[in-house]
C-alpha cells in the first residue's frame, strides 16, 4: 500500500501472543517503558500494538466503540499520548467482521466511524482481523477499511490479518502494508517451521510498502529452546517478516533479549533493498539441511544455514548453486558470533550447525548477486 509507510517491515510489540485477553492500560504503558529502558526502541521496535479485547462488549448508544472502562479507564487517547511522549507509536486492533475473534464488536459496516475514532485517538497502526466475516469477500471488506483509514487524513499502518485465506499475497499489495500468509503461530518448533515454509511460497510478492506476515514472534514465551528461538528470529528477519515481539518485555531473560536485540540480524530485516529471502535448496535426511539466501543492498547477500534435523550437522553452501560467479571473492560473517568466519572463501562455505538451529547466519560481502528479484508490480 502506498501510504508512505512500511519501506521496511514493521517492528514493535503486540499483546496477543503472551497476554491474550489479559490486557490493560498498565501493561501497555509498562511495555512502552520497557521498550525504552531496555534499548529495544532504539533498535527499531517502535509500534506498541494492542490486540483483541480492549473494547467494551457493546458499542455505545451512538454506535461507537468504547474502551473497556475497567481495564482502560483513562481511554485510548490518553494511552496514545503516553506512548507518543516516549517517542513510540500506538497500534490498535479491530475485525473485518461483525465481531472480533473474542466476540467484541467488529468494524464491518462501521468502517468509517471506527477509522475516524482511531484517528482522533492518535492511533498509528491498525491490525484488522477476519472473524465473523459473514462470508463477504475479503478483498471487499479489507478495501473498505483501507479507504476509511485513508479518509481520516491520518497516516495509519494497515496490517491485514486474514490468515492466508484466499491467498492475500495475490491481492493485498494495494490494500495493506502487510498481510498474514498463514494461520496463527503456536509457540513450538513444529508450528514455526511449518509457517516459515508456507510463508516462503509468497516471497515474490513482498517488497517496500507491503510485506508477507507469517505472524508475530514467539521468542521468549517458553515453548522453544534457545537455538530454536534463534532460528525463528533469523528466518523471520531473512523473510522480511514484521518483527513484532510477542513476549512480556517487562520480564524477559537475558537470552531472549540477546536474540531480539541482535543488531546484525535486525539489519538484515531492515535492509533497504527489501527483498524477501527464501529457501533455495534443502538436502540431507528429509531435506533437513537447508540453505536460505536473500539479497541485501551493497552487493551483499545473507545466507541462513538451517539445520532442521534432530542431530547436529555440517551444512555446505555452494556459491555456484546460488548463481554466484566463480570469480567472486566472498567473505562470510557470522551474524550470531559477530565475527568474520571466512575471508575469500573459494567455491563453497561449510559450517557446523547445531540441531534445530540457524547457527550460521552468514553475510556474504562483495558478492554481486542477482539470484532473487523484486516483484515488478502488485496485481
Ligand atoms: C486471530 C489472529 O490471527 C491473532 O493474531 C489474534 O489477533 C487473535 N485473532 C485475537 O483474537
Amino acid at each position: 500500500l502506498e501510504n508512505g509507510l512500511a519501506k521496511t517491515p514493521q517492528m514493535g510489540w503486540n499483546s496477543w501472543n503472551f497476554f491474550a485477553c489479559n490486557i490493560n492500560e498498565k501493561v501497555i504503558k509498562e511495555t512502552a517503558d520497557a521498550l525504552i529502558l531496555t534499548g529495544l526502541a532504539k533498535l527499531g521496535y517502535e509500534y506498541v500494538n494492542i490486540d483483541d479485547c480492549w473494547s467494551e462488549l457493546v458499542r455505545d448508544s451512538e454506535g461507537q466503540l468504547v474502551p473497556d472502562s475497567r481495564e482502560f479507564p483513562s481511554g485510548i487517547k490518553a494511552l496514545a499520548d503516553y506512548v507518543h511522549s516516549k517517542g513510540l507509536k500506538l497500534g490498535i486492533y479491530s475485525d473485518a467482521g461483525a465481531f472480533t475473534c473474542e466476540v467484541h464488536p467488529g468494524s464491518l459496516g462501521h468502517e468509517y466511524d471506527d477509522a475516524a475514532r482511531f484517528a482522533s485517538w492518535g492511533i498509528d497502526y491498525l491490525k484488522y482481523d477476519n472473524c465473523f466475516n459473514l462470508g463477504i469477500e475479503p478483498k471487499e471488506r479489507y478495501t473498505k477499511m483501507r479507504d476509511a483509514l485513508n479518509a481520516t487524513g491520518r497516516t495509519i499502518f494497515y496490517s491485514l490479518c486474514e490468515w492466508g485465506v484466499n491467498d492475500p499475497a495475490l491481492w493485498a499489495g494495494k490494500i495493506g502494508n502487510s498481510w498474514r500468509t498463514t494461520n496463527d503461530i503456536k509457540d513450538n518448533w513444529e508450528s514455526m517451521t511449518t509457517i516459515a515454509d508456507l510463508n516462503d511460497k509468497w516471497a515474490d510478492y513482498a517488497g517496500p510498502g507491503g510485506w508477507n506476515d507469517p505472524d508475530m514472534l514467539e521468542v521468549g514465551n517458553g515453548g522453544m529452546t534457545y537455538q530454536e528461538y534463534r532460528a525463528h528470529f533469523s528466518i523471520w528477519a531473512l523473510m522480511k517478516a514484521p518483527l513484532l515481539i510477542g513476549c512480556d518485555v517487562r520480564n524477559m531473560t537475558s537470552e531472549t533479549f540477546e536474540i531480539i536485540s541482535n543488531e546484525e540480524i535486525i539489519a538484515v530485516n531492515q535492509d533497504p533493498l527489501g527483498v524477501q529471502g527464501r529457501k533455495v535448496y534443502a538436502y540431507g535426511p528429509d531435506g533437513c539441511y537447508q540453505v536460505w539466501p536473500g539479497p541485501l543492498s551493497g552487493s551483499r547477500l545473507v545466507v541462513s544455514l538451517w539445520n532442521r534435523s534432530s542431530k547436529n550437522a555440517t551444512i555446505t553452501v555452494n556459491w555456484a548453486a546460488l548463481g554466484l560467479e566463480s570469480s567472486t571473492h566472498v567473505s562470510v560473517r557470522d551474524l550470531w558470533k559477530h565475527e568474520f568466519v571466512s575471508l575469500n572463501s573459494a567455491s563453497s562455505f561449510t559450517a557446523q550447525v547445531d540441531s534445530h538451529s540457524c547457527e550460521t547466519m552468514g553475510r556474504v560481502e562483495g558478492a554481486e548477486w542477482k539470484g532473487l528479484g523484486h516483484r515488478d508490480e502488485w496485481g
